[in-house]
């Protein structure tokens, strides 16, 4: 191909100045207010805006007509409605509201937006607004020097994305995965921008194919789709924390997942028969490492058709599964969307009865290969669709299952364009449009009708889902990890800010196959990442055929020790991540952090790759390249404890740290707790004894933290059986002082009570407990 040689920079084939191309949206010639919507009519194409809360407002612009507000399905709530204030002078139109501003001026339609303070945060200037004849739409905005850009969702590359161009279209990438690689398997046309510690937001909700371009236009950015409507939501923020909470408020937050769900996963593709399966966890038992969840990659279908298990490898799933469950361990099976093309097959036989699957507008059904070869795709944008697919997962649930991993569902099409031809024509719940018009969306819906699917089937207790593809809002119903990345160090080092980004972008539950997929791992490279992995909010091994096989113990007894202390120690934080994902699902923010979001103010976290945060007090430093054993690791304002030694660093210095095989560098932040359990056996992983690991501080630090805890597998949490306590921790000279600000919930855990260690106390320093002075031991009694 052409293409891949240096033909592809012949003078002559660069890019034009595209802006130039459109049709700019003009002046205002008329506007007038409906109900809370304020509507613009200009001398090329309509704008509609209106508020969602003050922080938040929406504009939409349709080149032809009234805008028709549709959305894409991301979006949950509807505007609310917010006390506006309009003055309209000869040329400009302001509305504010408590926290922003917008500034229009008519001639032609420029919008600007600021914050209460007056701070702008979105500004148009020469161009704004405008669309071309193709039906493309487009919005330019201006570039502050000073702009950083974060989320964007599953991208490649470094945290700071100023300076790219990013695509949005699922697309199936096995390889290559490189710092350009663009796009992947998620679409999310959502970011944030920091601007000199203030934060924005904004989010493009247009499923169309579409870009941002934060490179070719110099002082400016722009964001353009394919079709559809230039619709958008702004986010005043004003730091990184609140625009997630607001871009969660948009497009919905995970569900509290099921503890087993956050414990350690391992897969492969494929553990072939019954006996592997049942040899693999048999080792971790034996070995006593903890494992949560064994995944069944494709293989244990009959022919790779979905809601089938082998006879010959699979003889007795249902078997299989009770004995796992007994050990400790969980089944997930892969799902993909493509249903075999067999006559003979009945989910085939009545997806066609029924006519379910995706169709073209002259109504023959829509194939393409995969695994299993000529398929069929069910039309997950129609209701009826995705019922049926929901209730095929009785399949599963009967026999105990309780989480699926969906794959392929971009989808993945074994063809030149990868996917499924966009001229396929959805039913989309009465309104029909193309799969040009879709596409993005495919993986979400497959996720929705799958999670709310098993959902109604598990009496009560909380599913698990894993997908590969997904959009805005795809936190409401799966944990995304990452697609087929390689046994390299430079994947290790890459999934560090994809993962943050993914976090930024409303997914909080996310990571890559720890180890690699693709090539061969190697015992260092698998004990690094499993380092990284213990704190990774999704938490799988997983690798793929014809490469060396990775579980925990094949390469020899130095590897899996590590291996093993850190699959364990990710148990012994098991209270800190489930408190983390109960943030996550109320206020939408990420168990793993940029440093940016806690130190909005500090430019050296702007773009710092190689070190992130689990919560807001602890900062992971791993090691990301082979035979390292010192890096610089850069510690941000405050004291920080390195949880190894005890030793206690200065912040707002780089040091250099040295971390042997064995180590993780991690750093606590002084004067904050982490909550903590024991290790006790994977047939039995209730938490026997919690403690709160107190690193004493001196000089008044304040910290407040909520420690949440329920029975980790029902909906019970939903009527008011959780434990919630809202914990202050105040250090003086004299004292640790430990107060309970706040308890919430009916739920009395059987261990009964909370041990506080105070780590790193003076001489002269008294541990106070609401009020009363401890002696010896001291602990925090759950009794009510
Ligand atoms: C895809 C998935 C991978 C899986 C394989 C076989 O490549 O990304 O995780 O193992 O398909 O199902």
């Amino acid at each position: 191909m052409l293409e891949d040689t240096s033909f592809a920079i012949h003078p002559g084939t660069e890019k034009q100045n595209e802006a130039a191309a459109y049709h700019d949206i003009g002046s205002v010639i008329d506007q007038e207010k409906v109900d809370d919507t304020y509507h613009f009519t200009c001398e090329n194409g309509r704008i509609a805006i209106c508020f969602y809360t003050d922080s938040i407002v929406r504009i939409v612009m349709n080149p032809k007509e009234a805008p028709k507000m549709k959305g894409s399905r991301s979006v949950i709530p509807e505007p609310k409605h917010v006390e506006v204030r309009e003055e309209i002078t000869s040329d400009l139109h302001l509305l504010h509201t408590a926290k922003l501003r917008l500034s229009i001026s008519k001639s032609p339609f420029r919008m600007n937006i600021f914050d209460q303070e007056g701070k702008e945060l979105v500004a148009e200037g020469e161009h704004g607004m405008a669309w071309r004849e193709s039906g493309e739409i487009a919005v330019f905005k201006e570039m502050d020097v000073a702009d950083h850009f974060y989320g964007f969702g599953e991208k490649a590359g470094f945290l700071d994305k100023r300076g790219e161009v990013y695509e949005m279209w699922n697309t199936d990438v096995y390889a290559p995965h490189n710092p350009e690689t663009d796009p992947l398997y998620e679409s999310i046309p959502f970011f944030m921008t920091l601007r000199k510690g203030k934060a924005h937001g904004i989010f493009f909700d247009n499923s169309y194919r579409s870009w941002f371009d934060m490179r070719s236009f110099g002082d400016r950015y722009a964001y353009r789709a394919e079709g559809g409507e230039l619709d958008y939501y702004v986010m005043a923020g004003p730091g990184p924390k609140e625009v997630v909470y607001q871009y969660t408020y948009l497009t919905g937050r995970m569900p509290l997942p099921p503890k087993w769900a956050i414990g350690y996963h391992q897969s492969r593709y494929s553990y072939q028969t019954e006996q592997e399966v049942r040899t693999i966890v048999q080792n971790f038992i034996d070995r006593d490492i903890p494992l949560d969840v064994v995944h069944l990659d494709i293989h244990y279908m009959n022919g790779y058709r979905v809601f089938t298990f082998d006879e010959e490898n699979f003889p007795n799933p249902e078997q299989l599964i009770k004995d796992l469950r007994e050990m400790g361990v969980r089944v997930v099976p892969i799902v993909d969307p493509g249903v075999k093309k067999d006559p003979e097959y009945p989910v085939y036989q009545e997806g066609v009865n029924k006519d379910l699957f995706c169709k073209y507008l002259e109504g023959d059904i829509y194939f393409g290969d995969v695994w299993p070869g000529t398929s069929a795709f069910p039309d997950f944008t129609d209701e009826e669709s995705r019922t049926w697919w929901a209730e095929k997962h009785r399949f599963y649930t009967d026999i105990g299952i309780e989480g699926i991993w969906n794959d392929m569902n971009e989808p993945a099409v074994f063809n030149e364009t990868k996917t499924m031809d966009v001229q396929v024509m959805h039913r989309n719940d009465g309104s029909p449009a193309t799969h040009r018009e879709l596409h993005n969306l495919y993986g979400l819906l497959m996720g929705k009708a799958t999670y709310e699917g098993l959902k109604d089937q598990l009496n009560g207790r909380r599913p698990f889902l894993l997908t590969r593809a997904g959009f805005a809002g795809i936190q409401r119903y799966a944990a995304v990890w990452t697609g087929d990345n390689r046994s390299f160090w430079e994947h290790l080092q890459m999934s560090l800010p994809m993962v943050m980004n993914l976090g930024l972008s409303g997914v909080a539950f996310t990571g890559p196959d720890v180890g690699g997929f693709a090539h061969h791992t190697n015992g260092e490279l698998l004990a690094r990442w499993t380092q990284v992995g213990a704190f990774t909010p999704f938490f799988r091994n997983h690798s793929a055929i014809g490469f060396l096989y990775q579980e925990p113990w094949r390469f020899g007894e130095r590897y899996e020790a590590v291996i093993k202390e850190y699959i364990r120690m990710r148990y012994r934080w098991m209270p800190q991540f489930y408190s983390l994902f109960a943030k996550a699902s109320k206020q939408g923010l990420p168990v793993m952090r940029p440093l940016f979001m806690e130190f909005p103010d500090d430019e050296k976290t702007y773009n710092l790759n190689d070190q992130f945060m689990i919560g807001d007090n602890v900062i992971i430093a791993p090691i990301l390249a082979p035979a390292v054993v010192d890096r610089a690791v850069y510690l941000p304002e405050g004291e920080w404890i390195e949880a190894a030694s005890g030793k206690v660093y200065q912040g707002k210095q780089t040091y250099l740290i040295h971390a042997e095989l064995e180590d993780l560098p991690l750093f606590i932040k002084k004067g904050t707790a982490v909550m903590q359990t024991e290790w006790t056996s994977n047939q039995d992983k209730s938490w026997k004894r919690v403690s709160m690991d107190i690193y004493a501080g001196e000089d008044e630090e304040r910290y407040r933290f909520t420690y949440y805890d329920d029975d980790g597998e029902t909906f019970a949490y939903q009527h008011g059986s959780y434990l919630e306590l809202e914990v202050e921790i105040v250090s003086t000279k004299t004292a640790v002082n430990v107060e309970i600000v706040n308890r919430n919930g009916d739920y009395v855990p059987a261990y009964g009570q909370i041990d506080v260690q105070v780590i790193g106390r003076k001489d002269g320093q008294d541990v106070i407990i609401n009020g009363d002075k401890m002696n010896g031991s001291n602990y925090l009694s759950l009794a009510e």
